[in-house]
């Protein structure tokens, strides 16, 4: 949801003139668009922004700890600010995967349940893997949502649960 992010913007109307500093004002009236894709791959933001590290979103401590690995080991100096480590995001507002602020997403809390319960439920099962008819990077539409533009390929095979 950070690399790619279903809602691929967030817009907003200005209620009354607004500073956005560097001398930029919006009039009144005037929408303004969050680009959240580019907001979520700003390397200000995410260290390594085109890396796939979900350990950024632990609490610090669980982050610098777990895990192996050379990228692992660097990150065991701490020092980052907010959760995740040294791959941590840099600002609170750093992730709008559901929007932000008080016209945020209202069902965010069902959306991230029902999608850990599902990927919870699949893992138990299956075991996949990109096909290697899939080519990267992968291809991507951008729409009303962002989504990738041809589906994706992947290997699918049972887990067994005998071991
Ligand atoms: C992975 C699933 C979902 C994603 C990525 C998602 C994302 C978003 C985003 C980005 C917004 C705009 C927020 C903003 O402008 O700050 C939004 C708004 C909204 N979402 Fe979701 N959403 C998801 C699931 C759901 C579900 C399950 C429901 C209802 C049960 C829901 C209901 C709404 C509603 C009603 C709004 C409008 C809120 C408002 O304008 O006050 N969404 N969503």
């Amino acid at each position: 949801m950070r690399l790619y992010p279903a809602g691929s913007f967030l817009v907003r109307e200005a209620r009354e003139d607004t500073q956005l500093g560097r001398g930029l004002v919006a009039p009144k009236g005037a929408y303004l668009t969050l680009a959240t894709h580019a907001l979520h791959h700003d390397p200000r933001l995410w260290p390594q922004p085109e890396a796939f590290r979900p350990e950024r979103f632990m609490a610090h401590g669980a982050a610098a700890g777990g895990g192996g690995g050379q990228e692992a080991e660097e990150e065991q100096g701490g020092g980052g600010e907010g959760g995740g480590g040294l791959l941590g995001p840099r600002h609170p507002a750093a992730w709008a995967a559901f929007g932000m602020g008080a016209r945020m997403c209202v069902g965010y809390k069902l959306a991230l349940m029902v999608s850990k319960a599902t990927l919870a439920s699949l893992l138990r099962r299956f075991v996949f893997h990109l096909h290697p008819q899939q080519q990267l990077p992968l291809r991507t539409r951008t729409g009303l949502t962002y989504g990738p533009a041809e589906g994706v390929w992947l290997a699918v095979s049972k887990r067994d649960l005998t071991t």
